[in-house]
């Protein structure tokens, strides 16, 4: 069983690109949250982790996740953790070996296009697919390592450590949604609300209210809405925007 979070749907992509090549099913966290799936399920030979590296730790979500002690006790025998990132992933691997309780058999990191629009003008186009074919390589071998049972344990170097220790406390701050606001290009469709992984937007007579003080600041709302609608205070206005599907990759909704 692989279990996935994902914003912008890099980590999607990976795990469902993975699930393909080792024969093993996906199961987004945020569905077992939101309740669309009623539990985690039953133990498997094999137990894998996929998300986006956020300030070089992982998302609220996943933490919270892996330090449930149900899913500790469902874990299978190999265990994996495969990170999505925009090129330095930092120490986010050892920030889950520690919240899992447990090093993985294989914890890697792959480059995937940046979607981290509220701190810089995200990957796109080209470039954008340039980089996804590059992740696709790397993806395969994570799923041959997977396949033969290897361990395989990417080891951040001493700068990335210091990094995550400085970066990952700068994360709960950022997840506030105090900034978030749909601007008047607004088409009223809900999808921001539909696709929020942590339920923190509901529609009001029409238009997004974030309904949370807090969220997983997976930055989906910005980058997804149809309409380039939603911004972060004003940091966002003259910025692309990102998603996976939008590139013709992954699913679509
Ligand atoms: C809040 C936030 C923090 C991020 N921090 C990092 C980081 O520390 N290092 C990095 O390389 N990429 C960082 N990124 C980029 C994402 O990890 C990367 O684009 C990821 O593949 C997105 O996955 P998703 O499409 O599944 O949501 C960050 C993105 C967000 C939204
Ligand atoms: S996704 Fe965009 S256009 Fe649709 S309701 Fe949300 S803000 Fe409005
Ligand atoms: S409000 Fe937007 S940024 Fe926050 S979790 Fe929901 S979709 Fe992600």
């Amino acid at each position: 069983m692989i279990y996935y979070f994902s914003g912008t749907g890099n980590s999607r992509y990976a795990a469902e690109k993975i699930a393909r090549q080792t024969g093993d099913r996906c199961v987004d966290i945020a569905d077992i949250y939101r309740g669309k799936i009623k539990s985690v399920v039953g133990k498997t030979e094999v137990t894998g982790f996929v998300f986006p590296v956020y300030y070089g730790g992982m998302p609220e979500m996943v933490k919270r996740f892996v330090t449930n002690p149900e899913i500790k006790n469902k874990l299978g025998k190999y265990v994996f953790a495969v990170m999505t990132c925009g090129g330095n992933p930092q120490a986010a691997g050892l920030k889950f070996t520690r919240a899992l309780g447990r090093e993985p058999d294989l914890c890697a990191s792959v480059r995937m296009p940046d979607n981290y629009v509220i701190a810089y003008a995200p990957a796109t186009g080209k470039e954008a697919i340039a980089v996804l074919r590059k992740a696709d390589s790397k993806l395969s071998g994570f799923s041959d390592r997977i396949l033969n049972g290897e361990t395989y344990i990417m080891q951040p170097s001493v700068p990335q450590k210091i990094a995550s220790v400085f970066m990952y406390p700068l994360y709960e701050p950022f997840r506030t949604t105090m900034f978030y606001k749909a601007t008047d290009k607004c088409v009223h469709c809900g999808m921001c609300a539909a696709i929020c992984p942590d339920s923190a937007i509901k529609m009001v007579k029409g238009r997004p209210k974030w309904i949370k003080n807090k969220c997983q600041h997976c930055t989906a709302c910005i980058n997804r809405c149809p309409a380039e609608a939603i911004q972060f205070g004003r940091i966002t206005e003259n910025r692309g925007r990102y998603n996976i599907m939008k590139l013709g990759q992954g699913d679509t909704e």
